[in-house]
């Protein structure tokens, strides 16, 4: 059995990308590995350093959690900070870390980019702290979107440097790993990239709101004109909605539009409408054990113990 491990930070809702881009491939991984998944609430604090936000995010995340699936009985579900081996090792690690490689990673730029006036040192040692979420349970595979790429890199980097400097063979190397056998990156509703928690509101397609509000989003995700010729290529926007669809929608529905698109035929109004009634059809099922798992606060404590 392969050693599994994968966090995620407890800043706002779980969304469409959090799923399809990690959670899916935990699903499939806890039935057959010896799985770790957590929630990465020493990470958050880089960018969202509230108590009160950061306790209701984690009972969020964790019910979550439950309501797509992740078991208890099958794999270790546990808070970041429960583990102080993470703590003491970070400290450690961080002396095999350069200052160069750090400012190198795309999140960092980011990071200093969208936060100006907090640009804290645990941004900067971010990729070591992940290395180490890793490298303590010697995992062997790290299911993540395709923005977690270069910090798999770094995490193999580190764990390497260590092994050289100290003759040993105690670190694994890890590999990112989707069960689509792709790193995703799951688009957001505004045109600009990857969906995420930190991306706004309007951009992201989360489980835990009403239907009149998803609906809404998507109606209002940006387009463009539309095509004027046959078989024109879709611009990012337009892409963005097929890469959506393809998702949650079936074959027919999404061949069924790329014929309309490429007749110059299609109806943006229309495709969005097919678009929320099967992102719907996905999502509700979800909220609805959401909302039965934040009934009970005893329950989720019961989980984390
Ligand atoms: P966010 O970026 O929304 O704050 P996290 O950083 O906590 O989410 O990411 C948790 C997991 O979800 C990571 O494995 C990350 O790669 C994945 N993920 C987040 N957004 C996306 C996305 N848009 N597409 C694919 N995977 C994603
Ligand atoms: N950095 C990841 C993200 O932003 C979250 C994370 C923290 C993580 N530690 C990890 C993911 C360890 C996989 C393994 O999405």
């Amino acid at each position: 059995m392969a050693v599994v491990v994968s966090g995620i930070r407890p800043t706002g809702m779980l969304h469409l990308g959090n799923y399809f881009g990690a959670v899916k491939s935990f699903l499939q991984m806890q039935e057959k590995h010896d799985c770790f998944f957590f929630i990465a609430d020493i990470h958050s604090l880089t960018t969202h350093p509230t108590p009160e936000n950061l306790h209701s995010n984690v009972k969020q995340v964790l019910a979550e959690h439950l309501a797509m699936g992740i078991d208890p009985d099958k794999c270790a579900l546990f808070i970041q900070s429960d583990v102080p081996a993470i703590s003491e090792l970070y400290t450690y690690m961080n002396m095999n870390a350069y200052i160069g490689e750090l400012e190198r990673s795309v999140t960092y730029k980011e990071k200093k980019a969208s936060q100006p006036k907090n640009i804290n040192a645990g941004l900067l040692t971010y990729p070591v702290l992940m290395a180490v979420d890793i490298l303590v349970h010697h995992a062997e595979f790290v299911p993540v979107g395709k923005d977690q790429q270069q910090h798999l890199e770094m995490t193999r980097q580190f764990g390497n440097r260590f092994n050289n400097l100290y003759n040993t063979d105690y670190f694994k190397e890890p590999q990112a790993y989707s069960n689509t056998g792709e790193l995703v990156k799951v688009p957001g509703l505004t045109g600009k990239g990857k969906m995420s928690k930190s991306s706004g509101d309007e951009d992201t397609i989360v489980f835990d709101q009403d239907d009149k509000t998803i609906t809404k989003k998507i109606m209002r995700a940006k387009t463009d004109t539309g095509p004027t010729e046959l078989n024109q290529a879709k611009s990012e926007e337009i892409q963005n909605l097929f890469d959506l669809m393809a998702l949650v929608s079936d074959t027919s529905t999404i061949s069924h539009f790329d014929d309309l698109y490429a007749k110059a035929e299609i109806r943006y109004g229309d495709l969005k409408k097919q678009l929320a009634e099967d992102v719907l059809k996905f999502v509700s099922p979800i909220r609805e054990k959401i909302n039965y798992y934040k009934k009970w606060p005893a329950l989720l404590s019961g989980v984390i113990l």
